[in-house]
């Protein structure tokens, strides 16, 4: 992509729309972020440490190894009979229905959300609002139609008010969706805000630190890219530009996987 090009995308982004341009596979824009270390080649974006479980904060403190193991066995369908049924926490005391998740299970892409809000409970599909439109944009300006990709949330119930997940929901919930991504092998996971992101990586740290590294989820290692939440754009449209730079990351750290 020549810089002219390149000038009119950041100036359509600028945020009116989110645009498809070139491919999955096109080579990388000038902007590609930096490479947080060069450990492994010149050109492969390396992975971050920001994993590592001494940031853990003490009111988020689970096991990973013994939760994970809970739905160890559940395929799909009884994954979702679980989900459905689930009483684990106050949250199914007030939620309409469960939030499963929705998309190909044969997806690359599993985007991370926090929790279902408003019209999710209604609708028992995550990001279907405004939010929800948005990220189906910024989907599709790297070349993702909604469909190819996988989406779900940290939490399966509405949290009442759209407040924060509290950690002992939020440690109750995490063993479905890492099933989920332990059935789906996502090639790379998208984190969308801060709840998602330091619930899936364990950490207390500022979305702000946690961008434009290459993270690795669990055991099996996936990479995993964190960005804004898409509600948290729709308040603050001048940050689009920065969560563009993180769709380009991802899109060039799925490329090498
Ligand atoms: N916000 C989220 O994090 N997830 C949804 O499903 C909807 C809004």
């Amino acid at each position: 992509m020549n810089s002219q090009l390149r000038q009119e995308y950041l100036d359509a982004l600028g945020l009116t729309s989110w645009t498809l341009r070139g491919s999955r596979t096109s080579s990388v824009p000038a902007s590609t972020p930096a490479i947080v270390s060069t450990t492994s080649s010149a050109t492969a974006p390396a992975i971050a440490s920001a994993t590592a479980p001494a940031t853990v904060p003490a009111s988020a403190a689970y096991s990973r190894e013994t939760s994970a193991a809970r739905e160890e066995a559940a395929d799909w369908p009884e994954l979702r009979a679980r989900v459905a049924a689930c009483t684990r926490c106050p949250l199914s005391a007030t939620r309409t229905q469960t939030v499963f998740g929705v998309g190909n299970p044969h997806a690359d892409w599993l985007i991370v959300g926090e929790a279902p809000g408003a019209e999710e409970d209604r609708k028992g599909e995550p990001f279907v609002g405004r939010a929800g439109q948005l990220l189906n944009s910024m989907l599709r300006a790297i070349g993702l139609a909604r469909e190819q990709v996988y989406i779900a949330n940290v939490l399966k119930c509405r949290p009442p008010g759209n407040r924060d997940p509290n950690p002992s929901e939020a440690a109750e919930c995490l063993p479905y969706l890492e099933r989920q991504i332990a059935l789906l092998k996502p090639k790379i996971m998208l984190a969308v805000g801060r709840i998602a992101a330091q619930n899936l990586l364990r950490t207390d740290k500022t979305l702000g630190a946690l961008r434009q590294q290459v993270h690795q989820f669990g055991l099996s290692q996936v990479p995993l890219v964190v960005t804004y939440h898409p509600a948290y754009l729709l308040r603050s449209p001048t940050e689009k530009r920065k969560a563009w730079e993180d769709l380009k990351f991802a899109r060039e750290v799925c490329s090498r996987v």
